[in-house]
């Protein structure tokens, strides 16, 4: 559970200038979270953004080690800031998130140049932290933390769009997954946090909100509280219907969702409450059975194909997408092509996909039947095609129809369009000119009729209101 508000410790006093801050984003949507959050805290302390990496006063780099090459990718970056740190010993050098909270101390002696590592539980601490860095000392932060209900201001990306956390860390055992080992037990905001933080958001105008957790569907499970029905109190879908009111806020998305835990009751939620947009990202991982045992998911491939024709029974439009892994160990070809029948059956509208990677201190990277790079590289590349056919063939389903689309800003490769998504995800781009002498704008809803499909985009014109 969450810890009460507590004051930071900066507020009241004006904050003493400091030098310029980069922030490079690695990973998944928690940690671009974390990142707008951290980027808050900095410009609380007194830190202005930089013109660019090789510019900044304070460089941190927020990752991820999902998989070994979005860990590889982090050494190569920090080696470089090494190099300029040799040459400008005042510049601060940080590593946040899950690579920092995977190797800790050794980072340290990998890069000695550090001055911070902290892991993702810590990120609301960040200026705590940096004092210390400031008084001269080389801090690692990678102790269990409760994390504190925070209030600070987060310098968001969009203005439109936002993303809020309401449950952080994982207590599932997916046999190849680091994400337990780096983002630690669940714990799960209070309601009441939730919805003042929505309220906030849609005070400054924001439109869209996208409840946030790595398994969202088990929020609540640590709060205290049973209904007289003999329910748990608070669950993800008390929880919309709690949020759901909040005026100004237009759409509200959540993700991701376990198949193990995603109920029928969530299923009539998003179906009865309006603003719940009709897109669910609910990745299966492999299309065979005796695969996602290995795997310790917890469900069938029967059990998933139930929960997306309910969902399809309630809302047939709805938009599906999900993540893949090709290449487990030990998965043979016959498996494999249950998981490529599962997406072709499914048509999914896209699908993250990965071959296995085996990570640090997870079950599965000791099994002995690691499959070879080759067939990791071929299966990868034939599913790809796959998915993209799929995704093209959910596209077209659109053409001519009319999508309300909420704009998010300008489409940065054509200055005269404007970029958006339909309330199922899809991207969509369109004629800035409203037809008005003036322009479409960052957070307008736009009813636009669609008459260009692409796999994983479309474009279209608006109608006259
Ligand atoms: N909590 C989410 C996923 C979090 S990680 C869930 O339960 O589905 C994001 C995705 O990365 C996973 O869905 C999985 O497809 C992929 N992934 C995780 N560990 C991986 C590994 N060791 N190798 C390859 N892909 C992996
Ligand atoms: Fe990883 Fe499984 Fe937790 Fe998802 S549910 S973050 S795949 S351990
Ligand atoms: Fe990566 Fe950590 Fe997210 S490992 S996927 S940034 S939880």
């Amino acid at each position: 559970m969450t810890a009460t508000l507590s004051p930071l410790p900066t507020q009241g006093t004006p904050a003493p200038k400091r030098g310029s801050y980069w922030i490079t984003t690695f990973g998944c949507q928690m940690n671009k979270a974390d990142s707008e959050r951290m980027a808050g805290i900095l410009e609380t302390m007194g830190y202005r953004a930089a013109a660019g990496e090789f510019e900044a006063d304070l460089v941190l780099y927020n990752t991820c080690t999902i998989r070994d090459n979005a860990e590889q990718k982090v050494y190569s970056y920090l080696g470089r800031q090494a190099q300029r740190k040799r040459a400008n010993p005042h510049l601060t050098l940080v590593v946040a998130g899950c690579v920092a909270q995977q190797e800790g101390e050794s980072l340290l002696r990998r890069v000695p140049e550090l001055d911070l590592v902290m892991g993702p539980q810590h990120a609301n601490r960040l200026d705590t932290l940096l004092a210390r860095v400031e008084q001269g000392q080389q801090v690692v932060a990678t102790e269990e933390h409760h994390i504190l209900e925070d209030i600070t201001t987060a310098r968001r990306d969009s203005q439109v769009c936002a993303w809020v956390n309401v449950i952080y860390g994982c207590n599932e055992r997916c046999t190849y997954c680091v994400v337990p080992s780096v983002r630690g037990r669940e714990q799960s905001r209070l309601p009441e946090a939730i919805r003042l933080e929505m309220e906030g958001l849609a005070a400054q105008g924001y439109k869209e909100i996208t409840l946030l957790g790595q398994n969202i569907d088990a929020y609540g499970r640590d709060l205290p509280g049973i209904t007289p029905e003999g329910r748990r109190r608070h669950t993800l879908t008390d929880l919309l219907h709690g949020v759901h009111d909040v005026a100004g806020i237009e759409r509200i998305r959540f993700a991701t969702s376990h198949p193990r835990y995603f109920t029928e009751r969530l299923i009539d939620a998003c179906a009865d409450l309006p603003k719940v947009c009709e897109h669910f990202h609910i990745p299966f991982q492999s299309g065979d059975d005796e695969v996602l045992r290995a795997m310790a998911r917890g469900y069938t491939v029967e059990r998933y194909r139930r929960i997306i024709d309910r969902i399809r029974e309630r809302m047939p439009d709805a938009a599906i997408s999900a993540d893949v892994i090709v290449a487990f160990p030990g998965e043979t070809d016959a498996q494999y092509r249950r998981t490529l029948a599962l997406i072709e059956a499914i048509g999914f509208d896209q699908v993250n996909t990965a071959a296995y990677s085996p990570r640090p201190n997870t079950p599965a990277a000791d099994w002995p039947d690691q499959l070879p790079e080759a067939v990791k590289v071929e299966r990868l590349q034939e599913l790809n095609a796959l998915v993209e056919r799929t995704a093209r063939e959910r596209s077209a389903r659109y053409l001519g129809r009319v999508e309300e689309v909420l704009v998010e800003g300008v489409n940065p490769k054509d200055a005269a369009q404007v970029m958006g998504r339909t309330r199922t995800n899809r991207l969509t781009f369109f004629a800035a000119d409203d037809g008005r002498g003036g322009s479409f704008r960052a957070g307008d809803l736009v009813k636009v009729r669609i008459n260009t499909v692409r796999a994983f985009s479309l474009g279209g014109s608006a109608t006259p209101a």
